[in-house]
Formats: C-alpha cells, sequence, structure tokens
C-alpha cells in the first residue's frame, strides 16, 4: 500500500480507498514467504530461531548472485544505475541502529577495496544537518524495514539535493524500497525478534558483495582477489555452522557474567563495528549496560572503568590488527579486567591470555564480521535469558521506527 490509503479486508473482500475516500488502484503480489517462517518451530524465541537460520540466510543473499566458479558476480538492480554509481566521487551510507552498524562495515570494505570516499551518518543527524551533497555523490540508505521514518526522510532530502540513491532493504516493496532509485535486496525472510541479527549479516553481505563488485569494475582489485573474495563469502554459511555447534559454551560463559552492570566491547577496523553491534544486542534485549568502543580509543577514558568486575568483550581474530589488540588485551588484563576474546581457532596464545574464549573459523578479513557477530548475539541472548528478560519483545523497542 502507499501512503494515505486504508485497506478493508473482509472473509469475501478486499478494497483500498485513499485516506480522502476516493478507490485506489493496487495490484495484489503473492508474497514468497512460507508460513514455517512466521513460526517459531523448535526454538525457544526468534530471536534464537533467526540467528541460527544465519547460514541459510547469507546463502539465500548471494544466490544467483555469485557464480557457482566464482568468477562473476551480478547484482540485477543496480545493473542499469551502474555507469551512474561509477561515476560517483563519494558514497554515503545512512541508517540507524543495527543498520548504521552494518554501514560502518560498508565504509571499510568500500575504501579498502573500491578506494572511494565513504562516510556513514546517523539518518537522524543527516536530515537535519544540512549536508553539501551534489551529483556526484552516491547515498545508501540501509534498513531492514524499509520504513524508518529518520531514514526514508533522510533519503528524500538527499534526492532533493540531486544524489543518486541507492537502498538495501529486507522487506520487498517497503516505502525506502520504493522511493530509491535502485537497490538490493537482503533476502534475510521475515524477521520477528525485535533485536535484528540475520537482517544484519544480510546487510553487511550486501555491502560485502557490493564493495567487490565497485573494487572489479573499477579495476581496483586484481583477478586472483576479486575471486578470492567471493570463494570466502560462499564458505561463511558452513563456518557460521560450525560457531552454532559450540553454543552450548557461549551459554556456559553467559552463566558467569549474567550478573554484570556494565561491559565494555572493544575491537578494530571493521570489527570496531561489530563490538558496536555485540554492545547493542546485549543492552537491548538484557539491559545490561554496555559499550562499544574502537580499541585503540580504550586509553582515552574507557580504561578508567576497568576493574575486576567489568567483563571486556575483545574481537581479537588473527589479522593485521592482531598484535594492537593483544596490547590492548593486555591493558585490560593489568587492570583485572575480565576479558572473554572472540578468537580464531586455535590461537592458543589468547587463550592462556584471557578468561574465556569464543573460537571463530580463520577467514579473509573481509568477511570476519560476519562470523564474529555470531557469538556475541548468541551471548547477548544467552544472558538475556537467564536474567528472565523478554527476549523477542524487548521493553520500550518497536520492530519499526516509523515515528521519529
Ligand atoms: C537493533 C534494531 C534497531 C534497528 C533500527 C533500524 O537490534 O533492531 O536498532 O536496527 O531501528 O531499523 P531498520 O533497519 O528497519 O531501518
Amino acid at each position: 500500500m502507499k501512503d494515505n490509503e486504508v485497506a478493508v479486508i473482509s472473509r469475501n473482500s478486499l478494497t483500498i480507498k485513499t485516506l480522502d475516500d476516493k478507490p485506489a488502484s493496487f495490484q495484489i503480489s503473492q508474497v514468497s514467504q512460507s508460513i514455517g517462517e512466521i513460526e517459531k518451530g523448535d526454538f525457544a524465541h526468534f530471536m534464537l530461531k533467526e540467528i541460527f537460520e544465519q547460514p541459510k540466510t547469507i546463502e539465500d543473499t548471494f544466490r544467483g548472485r555469485i557464480s557457482p566458479d566464482h568468477t562473476s558476480l551480478v547484482l540485477g538492480g543496480l545493473i542499469d544505475i551502474f555507469p551512474t554509481i561509477l561515476r560517483a566521487k563519494r558514497i554515503i551510507i545512512i541508517g540507524c541502529g543495527t543498520s548504521w552498524h552494518a554501514a560502518l562495515v560498508g565504509e571499510y570494505l568500500i575504501e579498502t577495496y573500491a578506494r572511494i570516499p565513504v562516510e556513514v551518518d546517523y539518518a537522524s543527524e543527516f536530515r537535519y544537518r544540512n549536508p553539501v551533497l551534489s551529483p556526484d555523490d552516491l547515498v545508501i540508505a540501509i534498513s531492514q524495514s524499509g520504513e524508518t521514518s529518520d531514514t526514508l526522510v533522510a533519503l528524500r532530502m538527499a534526492k532533493e539535493k540531486g544524489a543518486t540513491i541507492l537502498g538495501v532493504c529486507n522487506v520487498v516493496g517497503s516505502s525506502i524500497a520504493r522511493e530509491t532509485d535502485a537497490g538490493v535486496y537482503t533476502h534475510a525472510g521475515i524477521e520477528i525478534g525485535v533485536a535484528s541479527t540475520k537482517a544484519f549479516t544480510a546487510q553487511v553481505t550486501v555491502l560485502a558483495l557490493f564493495a567487490i563488485k565497485l573494487a572489479h569494475e573499477r579495476n581496483e582489485i586484481s583477478a586472483e582477489l576479486f575471486h578470492e573474495l567471493l570463494r570466502e563469502l560462499t564458505e561463511i554459511p558452513a563456518k557460521i555452522r560450525t560457531i552454532l555447534e559450540k553454543h552450548l559454551i557461549i551459554k556456559e560463559t553467559a552463566e558467569k557474567y549474567k550478573d554484570a552492570a556494565n561491559a565494555l566491547y572493544l575491537g578494530r577496523g571493521a570489527l570496531f563495528p561489530v563490538a558496536l553491534e555485540g554492545a547493542l544486542k546485549l543492552k537491548e534485549i538484557s539491559y545490561m549496560h554496555a559499550e562499544g568502543y574502537a580499541a585503540g580509543e580504550m586509553k582515552h577514558g574507557p580504561i578508567a572503568l576497568v576493574d575486576d568486575n567489568l567483563p571486556v568483550v575483545v574481537v581479537a581474530p588473527r589479522d593485521h590488527y592482531y598484535e594492537k589488540i593483544v596490547s590492548n588485551i593486555q591493558e585490560v588484563k593489568a587492570r583485572k579486567g575480565n576479558i572473554i576474546a572472540v578468537a580464531t581457532q586455535g590461537d592458543e596464545v589468547l587463550r592462556e591470555m584471557v578468561n574465556d574464549v569464543f573460537e571463530i573459523p580463520d577467514s579473509h578479513p573481509a568477511v570476519t564480521p560476519l562470523l564474529a557477530i555470531v557469538p556475541l548475539q548468541l551471548f547477548s541472548y544467552y544472558i538475556a535469558v537467564l536474567r528472565g528478560c523478554d527476549v523477542d519483545q524487548p521493553r520500550n523497542l518497536a520492530k519499526s521506527v516509523t515515528v521519529e
């Protein structure tokens, strides 16, 4: 339905009118979801079901886009507009909450591989700060629901200022999807848990596909790296399955920390937004105060919080930030903080240093955010359940924020 329309549905009829009582034109289309998707099945909560669905939803996001031999990548919704995209001098990504965190991961990926300047802004700030925009700018609006008011108004404003607008939405036919010039759907399926999980990993997958496509078209990466990145993405579902298989270790760790008053999450590079997202998941469903920080910022303030009551979750896989993050871990350890590390499988050095470890399989750094977030989603889930919280419908939150 369009804005300002009202539907009247009875057993035998459907009418749609405008608010001033005129008949509205409409088309009926069948949604592709099955009824099973809106049932919990054997899971205690929708959030847990959606966390466990991620191997499938990520596969649905790249299926039909990456060729089976990893030599080509097609983003159907962008084909016609790609010449305009290639002319863009700057990309601005806007979103709210979890979608804003996905945007931050996108910033790292696009700048690293496609070498175009990227800015990320909260839609609620962007819409009011009279940003400088021109037809050389490409604005990407990210939204699971496609109905978030701040994001919708921000994209309308950017359109008025002449920028090209792309959408990354999950809900097909949503307002944001309709009002953008072109876009890429995430295909994560219906997300019912208020705390976003599978929609986040689907958004990051789309942004990774977009960054790889742009890098390839702009000749910023070699054919070998192009194939390698596509292959690495297709290996993610199987790797997430191995993390999910070890969910009981995460549950046991949650038992240890469930009564903490605060938690600090640290990460570097594209894993800094993963730390932000881990902290958001914890606070929104367990009501435990949590903050995410770029690990290098710790000594500029948050280190004052560290004592033997503070759990510090450090996203520390073996990548080119490893040495740096290990020294951050040592700083926390020296102040008796309790460290939970998200570490590469088999990293015994880190295991010796920290209190608890969530292992993730080794992967290319471009796709590690898709793995690193999964144990953090499970950790928040188990803490919230142990604290007796309403996981699927946390207090004061709505699934779709259609008001300012
Ligand atoms: C967090 C969460 C919210 C949404 C935000 C944006 O788990 O669900 O922070 O991410 O309200 O919503 P969308 O993506 O629908 O625009």
